[in-house]
């Protein structure tokens, strides 16, 4: 009898064993992406879907026998909205990886729910450089600000710029894009006049940009996040500040792809650092460009896109390292240390910090087969992000 009944358990056991394998082939792997489809980041939305459904849509919608399954919300930029839905996408929909972010105020008020859950957050958008630190389960695929930024300060007084004014959004990565430009300008010599901060919800530039006029620096270094670069242009020139000789060198942030080919001459000459240009002369980009155009209604894809992009072939990468299971931690460890060639050049998710390793490019607005882009003319190779604390 007692015989029987450790065999009728022993028989149980391996039949729900068998049963909760074949459940796992069969249940998608999710991954919830949460963008701001609307709103004032809206162009970042609209990019990074984009890019998802591309790679999708080049790379299938299975890896290793397993279904994927992209679930799309939008939180409109506002964090407690992206709080909310990634809390509904780790307990009802049981998402296997959380996605997307489209500001900082997201990533950060999404962090917690990274580490009680614990569930990956691939970060594709937000640039703070603190942002890997807020919790063990993120990776990001996008940049950070100190990365991009001391570039440019080491490039503007070795080019007649001795004396600048700064502006920046007044959060995370424009306090970041501040520091570390002023500090490493400063160390080269350089003069900061001022350091001016404009809110990030509809900022009015007018005001900030009569008293850079005033004080006259060489140059305005500015930081927006993307989508307001166009109205600093267009205020830029309006002001007439080039006409008094101030030359305007910001962040790639600020001459996005998504809305360069529409800035007009104000924007020709201007020198930017940053990881990605569509101008970017390799195969691998030309060939990303291409195919993001042809299946976006011409739409020219940006540095937010390469992230989003970049994110999926992470996510896809360790899903196939797991054999197609997943599973938090080992999805985790997947993504760690992973080399491969992005559109932007080489990449590298450094394993110790989860944070992407790649070229910074100084780049020059010029006008190319009758349309303006971001045209790269130095690099500097391998760049980890400087504001690491650890
Ligand atoms: C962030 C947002 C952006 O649109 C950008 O270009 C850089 C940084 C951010 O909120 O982290």
């Amino acid at each position: 009898m007692h015989k029987r009944t450790l065999i009728q358990a022993a028989a149980c056991a391996a039949l729900l064993a068998a049963g909760g394998a074949a459940f796992a082939q069969q249940a998608p792997f999710k991954i919830g992406l949460i963008l701001p489809m609307t709103g004032q980041q809206a162009t970042t939305g609209r990019q990074i879907e984009a890019a998802a459904r591309l790679w999708i849509a080049q790379n299938g919608d299975t890896v290793a026998g397993r279904k994927v399954e992209l679930v799309l919300k939008d939180d409109a930029s506002v964090p407690d909205q992206t709080r909310r839905l990634a809390q509904e996408l780790v307990v009802n929909d049981k998402v296997d990886v959380l996605a997307g972010m489209g500001i900082t105020p997201s990533a950060m008020a999404v962090a917690p729910i990274a580490t009680q859950s614990r569930t990956p957050l691939v970060v594709m958008a937000a640039a703070t450089s603190s942002i890997t630190e807020a919790s063990p389960w993120i990776v990001r695929t996008s940049f950070t600000l100190p990365q991009v930024s001391v570039a440019l300060a080491d490039w503007a007084p070795k080019n007649n710029i001795k004396s600048v004014v700064t502006l920046v959004s007044d959060y995370g990565p424009g306090i970041d894009a501040e520091r570390f430009f002023s500090e490493r300008f400063l160390f080269n010599g350089g003069k900061v006049a001022d350091k001016l901060r404009v809110p990030l919800r509809s900022p009015d530039f007018a005001p900030f940009l009569q008293k850079v006029r005033d004080l006259k620096p060489d140059a305005l270094f500015v930081f927006v996040p993307s989508g307001a670069g166009a109205a600093v242009m267009k205020q830029f020139g309006e002001r007439g500040m080039d006409k008094a000789g101030i030359r305007l060198i910001a962040t790639g942030d600020v001459t996005d792809d998504d809305q360069l080919a529409d800035m007009g001459d104000v924007a020709l000459g201007v020198v930017t650092s940053h990881h990605y240009s569509a101008a970017h002369p390799s195969a691998a980009n030309k060939k990303f460009v291409e195919a993001f155009q042809k299946a976006n209604k011409n739409l020219r894809p940006n540095f937010m896109a390469v992230g989003g992009y970049d994110g999926m072939r992470v996510i896809y990468e360790s899903l196939k390292k797991t054999g197609g299971k997943g599973g938090g931690q080992a999805l985790l460890d997947g993504m760690k240390g992973q080399i491969f060639e992005s559109p932007r050049g080489p990449v590298f998710i450094d394993a110790q910090t989860r944070d992407i390793v790649q070229n910074v490019y100084l780049r020059k607005v010029e006008r190319k087969d009758g349309q303006l882009y971001n045209v790269e003319f130095d690099v500097l190779k391998d760049v980890k992000d400087p504001g690491k604390t650890k």
